[in-house]
């Protein structure tokens, strides 16, 4: 359904040119679920951005093609993806509450959706409102409540709605749930997961948290610094992922990891500059395994076992690499190294 090859994008500022996502490629099949995952900054938002074409001004895709039912939506016309937008592909945002007009009740809105973008009437939009709000688990009264009358929990429920209503192939779901309460987040995730079930919809759920993905994704792209460093089948990457930096991720969110009885432990540093062109590894500086070959190639994504692919040199010894990752004085030898390095020498 979805083909991304290759895909690179650019931002350009008063400092330069920043290379946000490189030679990003994956597939979506349909009734899938894929979640994107990595921190802040490793460009989710751009690649979900660039598939609706909704980069800002700025922003450019430089190389590559997104075919869509094998159609390159590339330099398609503004017009074209409009379309596209509102009834192929929708996009669920963490700002999305927000969107929501605070004149009309929340039914209206979606209704109007239904009507402008579908040849259906006003009773079987009215109907398909009801049927979309029993999805996301909101009581059908509440299609006449304006948005400040409804909860955050609430809002973004019916955002989820919303984006239903018009039966999308796709639905790319960018952090919908992170400016939520812990509670409300995994009763609402329990939802997605049941209506992924339920209808042959594909998603994108992109997150910070890798312990979401593991919660509702079939398959999961690890990014970091616009790159992917690990895809895989959320069954095969969450029993045993290849790559350092998802070694590092597991450690970092508790309901997957097994450091038993400690607190956190998080990747020390912070992820590269993207202005500056560099050689080798993205995650070489905050990695506690590597080595000069790291810090001047960059290692290609390559396959460790079927469905399974991670961009690492010494996959060869995931093994020995998990056992130290459980470690905590492995990552504070990262943070001292790291230190080190800031520190002039006298
Ligand atoms: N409009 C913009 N102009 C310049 N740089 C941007 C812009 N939007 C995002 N970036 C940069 O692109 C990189 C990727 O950002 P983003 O896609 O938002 O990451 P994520 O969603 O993973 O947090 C970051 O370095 C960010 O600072
Ligand atoms: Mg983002």
């Amino acid at each position: 359904m979805l083909e991304v090859q290759n895909l690179s994008i650019e931002y350009t500022t008063e400092d330069g040119v920043l290379k946000a996502v490189d030679d990003v490629s994956f597939n979506l099949q349909r009734g899938e679920s894929l979640g994107i995952v990595g921190e802040s900054g490793c460009g989710k938002t751009t690649v979900a951005k660039a598939l609706l074409r909704l980069l800002p001004e700025n922003g450019a895709i430089s190389g590559g093609r997104v075919l869509f039912h094998g159609e390159n939506l590339v330099g398609k016309s503004p017009d074209h993806m409009r379309r596209i937008r509102h009834s192929k592909i929708a996009l669920v945002s963490q700002s999305a509450m927000n969107s929501l007009n605070p004149v009309y009740t929340v039914g209206h809105q979606i209704r109007e959706g239904i009507l402008a973008h579908s040849n259906i009437g006003r009773h079987a939009a009215h109907a398909r409102c009801v049927e979309v709000f029993g999805m996301v688990g909101l009581e059908e009264k509440r299609l006449s409540s304006y948005p400040h009358q409804l909860s955050g929990g609430m809002k973004q429920r019916a955002i989820i709605a919303m984006a239903l209503s018009l039966e999308p192939d796709i639905i790319v779901a960018d952090e919908p749930t992170t400016a939520l309460d812990v509670v409300v987040q995994g009763r609402i995730l329990q939802r997605i997961r049941a209506i992924q079930r339920q209808i042959s919809t594909s998603m994108i759920f992109i997150t910070h948290d890798i312990s979401v993905v593991s919660e509702i994704c079939e398959r999961i792209i690890v990014m970091y610094g616009g790159k992917i460093m690990e895809q895989a089948d959320s069954a095969s990457f969450f029993r045993a992922p290849y790559h350092p930096y998802s070694l590092g991720l597991q450690n970092a969110f508790p309901s997957i990891t097994d450091i038993t009885g400690e607190e956190l432990v998080s990747i020390p540093g912070t992820p590269p500059n993207l202005m500056q062109e560099q050689p080798g590894c993205r995650f070489q500086e905050r990695c506690p395994f590597a080595t000069s070959q790291c810090r001047s190639r960059t290692p290609p994504l390559v396959k460790v076992k079927s469905n399974h692919h991670a961009a690492c040199w010494y996959t060869d010894q995931v093994n020995d690499f998990r056992t130290r990752a459980r470690n905590r004085d492995t990552w504070e030898a990262v943070r001292t190294r790291i230190e080190q390095q800031e520190t002039p020498q006298q």
